[in-house]
């Protein structure tokens, strides 16, 4: 065992690192982009393989990270330092945090943008404005949206400043009351948008959508997608994990944590899927119509139900709040870092790195209108930081990171710090060793050849 301590603070229980740890996982990538990727890559064999992904590559990575934090007790640079030398290994290995707080800022600059739609569909939900509308008149309120940088701008500088107002306060005060009580409640209102979706009438559609399996419609670019997703969704490969792991009790058992929140973050965006495709289909609906999905069709049902300006009001508050918990697990990677590195104080950390996520949302916003014909590899700034993200960074750091714990780490050290049973790890180990960077490397080579 291990006997340092994190200079920022430590998660009250286990408890309260599951509910950290499952408030980043679940964000706007199970409600927002799952449903909208899935529709985009024609449903069931794409979220097949996202599950294969979640279940051999996920899981192991996500394990691998929490111990190289909880081992380390510092920001993801600096844990990765000490564990490889107190395992004989390059010091190089710190790249992989390095290149996880860029990659952290890149998806802040487009996740922001997005939590803002959300915030102000929960105002318009709120003043009633989708009270019996459809699909139509909802589309066009979105398009609408996406034409005017000045409301977006506003909604993307209030959430900024929301995430950094807790980060700043740090992981007791700040992350940790954040978490608690909003999780819970998110779970209850997704329920009940799922409950509209099966009286709907057109929930065997979506079930058939999502779940039969058409080996035709699985393209390169499709597996590519949902492996990268796996990483997204599940906040690997760019040393959130890590951080949160760092503040992760001694007790707590690393392995049977992992998979509880793997099986939850999965659960809600299973969850938000068959909540949203009943009602792409009973209104005829091109489920591949991207981004916009979840914002078309949410409105009108929540707009066409008994209560459902409350609850529509309700859900796209914590749908918001979800956003919120993700979004601050994207920004304390790099500002304990910057803590740990240049002896500033949070608040100097986070004006400086609120203020560079800030400006990457600018520009990600300004992508659907005013900027909308500079182009970087022919996709526009927004769908340019989803891709090299999600697509690019995330499943390499995780590779990388895969290899670091099973190869560099010591195996009496990953054994120790895990426990788990010895068959558990040898497994993990293989896992880690072999098939998740080989199924990573195979898909990125995969994708080059195309
Ligand atoms: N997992 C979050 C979501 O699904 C996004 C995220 C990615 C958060 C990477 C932190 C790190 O919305």
């Amino acid at each position: 065992m291990s006997d340092k301590k994190s200079i920022h603070g430590i998660w009250a229980s286990r408890w309260v690192f599951i509910m950290a740890a499952t408030g980043s996982a679940v964000g706007l990538g199970n409600i927002w982009k799952f449903p909208y990727i899935t529709g985009v890559n024609g449903g069931g064999a794409f979220v097949l393989v996202y599950l294969i992904c979640v279940a051999l590559i996920g899981l192991p990575i996500l394990m691998a990270e929490i111990m190289v934090g909880r081992r380390g007790r510092q920001s993801p640079v600096n844990s990765l330092i000490d564990v490889a030398s107190e395992s004989n290994g390059s010091t190089l290995w710190q790249l992989i945090g390095w290149v996880g707080a860029v990659a952290g800022l890149l998806i802040f600059g487009f996740y922001s943008v997005v939590a803002g739609w959300i915030l102000e569909y929960a105002v318009e939900m709120g003043s009633g404005t989708f009270n019996g509308s459809n699909m139509e008149q909802v589309g066009n309120i979105f398009n609408a949206l996406l034409a005017d940088p000045g409301k977006m701008l506003i909604w993307h500088t209030i959430f900024t400043v929301l995430t950094m107002a807790i980060v700043v306060k740090g992981v007791n005060e700040g992350l940790e009351r954040g978490v608690r009580i909003l999780m819970p409640i998110l779970f209850v209102l997704l329920v009940v948008a799922f409950g509209y979706g099966v009286s709907s009438g057109h929930f065997a559609d979506a079930w058939h959508f999502m779940f039969d399996f058409e080996p035709s419609k699985l393209t390169a670019k499709a597996v590519l997608s949902a492996l990268g997703h796996a990483f997204f969704t599940l906040s690997l490969g760019m040393g959130t994990m890590i951080a949160y792991g760092s503040y992760m009790t001694q007790k707590a058992s690393i392995g049977s944590t992992a998979v509880l929140v793997v099986f939850l973050d999965t659960a809600v965006a299973l969850i938000a899927g068959l909540a949203i495709f009943p009602i792409v289909f009973a209104n005829q609906m091109d489920p591949g119509q991207g981004p916009g999905l979840m914002l078309v069709t949410l409105p009108v049902a929540f707009g066409n139900i008994a209560l459902g300006q409350l609850f529509g009001t309700l859900f796209f508050i914590l749908v918001g709040i979800a956003a919120w918990t993700s979004s601050i697990s994207l920004m304390e990677p790099s500002v304990a870092f910057v803590v740990e590195k240049f002896k500033l104080n949070r608040l100097q950390a986070c004006l400086v790195l609120g203020g560079l996520g800030w400006v990457l949302g600018v520009g990600a916003l300004l992508s659907f209108n005013k900027g909308s014909d500079i182009l970087i590899f022919g996709k526009n700034f927004f769908d340019f930081l989803d891709y090299v993200t999600a697509n690019i960074m995330l499943p390499l750091g995780g590779m990388f990171i895969a290899l670091f714990a099973g190869w560099v780490v010591k195996t009496r050290i990953s054994r120790e710090e895990m426990s788990i049973t010895p068959l558990a790890h040898q497994l993990w180990l293989i896992l880690v060793r072999f098939i998740a960077p080989v199924l990573v490397l195979i898909v990125f080579i995969y994708n080059l050849l195309q």
